[in-house]
């Protein structure tokens, strides 16, 4: 077997034969942190360090037929298996099911904290002190209110446009208005946008709604807590002071607490990718957005609503499964690239859900959400292939009993979403190792041909 004479990066090679058994010397010592690699085309062997359980991608480059090779490289569309970053904001387990922000579970944030302090843990690592919660409350609240110009913006909008749409149009457009957002290199000026971001993705959403049915904007109220000033834009009617049900204000914030991050996401890919090219954050987001827009991520708590009105009847959830099993459909709001297991937003979520129906009475969709999950869990296609609810399939239902239509469902995730894509977007600008992103193609299309004019091509 050659020994490859070049060495990258400092790296070492391998003595010892690969798959040979280690010597009693060497068994007895701690196991080196690498992993040798032989390459059959050349008979090569190459040692490249293993850090973190992973190896760097770049690495594997120095594997080479002849020295003109570009190098070996990896091939993973759709990620599956690659890390695109280090991060300490959010952890998962999805084999265990276990879902933590900046360590803490997300079952004691869901039950003792509030969306605006685990924002602040989130995009600031600790939880805040008094102080800095109220520092950081009143900036919020600071920062709701909409230039004059964006509600015109919004006006311009057809009656029955998609409320998403609006918000990733209109988020986008915020990035006019604040052109300073450009230095993203200032902290201080990353920082007021993250204020504006997260005071102002409720009054965007809340407006989108009211254009659509056509009620004047309410604008926010300054002594309401983040969740009730929401419901306030949202519900507010010729009241002259909305007062919020405490039950259900308390039940959305930790429904925004529920979805504040998710790692690695879809749309946090994207905040991550587009603000790679340092793009203002306003632009970053709407990409986001656009992102969890898609039905298999955050717009799947829409369709999981449209499904359980489709099935109706619980008589036809058995007919709906096999359509499921068939291919023909896929059972919306189960499975997730993570989770191999419950889903723990989806077990905290049931139980808001019991707790919101104690004041709106129950939604009948919730009989046929629970019996398709009785099904689909004791069917051997659903257990075979790890599919459990994800946070999509009950969060409808509660969204449903508290009056917001299906299209809001989710510009609900992206409000709740938004500290989590500003910590992720925030995290990425600090990060040394981050670069633009950008990455490598197999190139699978003609060589090089000369070009046909019109009259002769066929
Ligand atoms: N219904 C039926 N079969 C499914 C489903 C489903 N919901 N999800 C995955 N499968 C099957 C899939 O057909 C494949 O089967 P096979 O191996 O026989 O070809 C296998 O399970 C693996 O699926 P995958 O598509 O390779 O898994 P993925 O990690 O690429 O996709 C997912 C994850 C969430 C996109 C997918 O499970 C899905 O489409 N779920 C429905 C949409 C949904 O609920 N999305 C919300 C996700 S959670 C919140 C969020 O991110 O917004």
């Amino acid at each position: 077997m050659a020994k490859h004479t070049l060495p990258m990066g400092g790296r070492r090679f391998s003595k010892r034969p690969i798959g040979s058994t280690p010597t009693p010397s060497e068994a007895t010592v701690a196991p080196k942190q690498t992993l040798s690699i032989t390459d059959n085309r050349t008979g090569k062997v190459y040692e490249v360090p293993i850090k973190d359980d992973t190896i760097h991608a770049t690495d594997l480059r120095q594997i080479k037929v002849n020295p003109e090779d570009f190098g070996l490289m990896s091939y993973d569309p759709a990620f599956n298996n690659t890390a695109s970053c280090r991060s300490a904001i959010t952890f998962i387990d999805g084999d265990k099911g276990i879902l933590r922000y900046r360590g803490y579970p997300i079952e004691q944030l869901a039950e003792k904290s509030t969306f605006l302090e685990t924002a602040y843990l989130l995009l600031h690592g600790e939880l805040p002190t008094k102080p800095q919660l109220g520092a950081w409350t009143d900036n919020i609240i600071h920062h709701r209110f909409i230039h004059e110009n964006v509600t015109k913006l919004l006006e311009g909008f057809r009656y029955d446009a998609h409320p998403m749409g609006m918000f990733i149009s209109t988020i986008a457009a915020l990035s006019t208005f604040y052109p300073e957002a450009n230095d993203i290199k200032s902290p201080e000026i990353r920082q007021r946008q993250i204020f504006r971001l997260v005071a102002k993705s409720p009054t965007v959403a809340a407006f989108a709604y009211r254009h659509g049915i056509g009620m004047p904007f309410a604008y926010p109220d300054d002594e309401l807590t983040y969740a009730g000033n929401f419901l306030n834009m949202m519900f507010k009617a010729t009241e002259t002071k909305y007062r919020p049900d405490p039950a259900l204000e308390h039940a959305l914030d930790v429904l925004f607490i529920l979805h504040a991050d998710h790692e690695q996401n879809c749309s946090a890919n994207a905040m991550r990718s587009v603000g790679s090219s340092h793009v203002d954050p306003y632009s970053a987001m709407a990409a986001a957005g656009a992102a969890l827009y898609g039905p298999l991520h955050g717009g799947a708590n829409e369709q999981v609503l449209r499904m359980l009105r489709e099935i109706g009847d619980k008589k036809r959830i058995p007919d709906y499964v096999k359509r499921v099993k068939a291919k023909e459909v896929l059972l919306m709001g189960f499975g997730h690239r993570v989770y191999k297991n419950y889903d723990p937003r989806a077990s905290i979520i049931k139980r808001v859900a019991q707790e919101v129906f104690e004041v709106t009475g129950k939604n009948p969709l919730i009989d046929i959400a629970l019996e398709l999950e009785r099904i689909a869990l004791s069917d051997d296609y659903f257990i075979s292939h790890k599919l459990y609810p994800n946070v999509d399939f009950y969060s409808g239902i509660i969204y449903e009993a508290m009056k917001f239509p299906v299209t809001m469902f989710p510009v609900l995730f992206a409000i709740g979403r938004t500290p989590g894509w500003l910590a992720q977007w925030q995290e990425l600008l600090n990060d040394p190792e981050q670069k633009i992103s950008r990455p490598r193609q197999v190139y699978i299309g003609s060589q090089e041909r000369d070009y046909v004019g019109i009259e002769k091509r066929r």
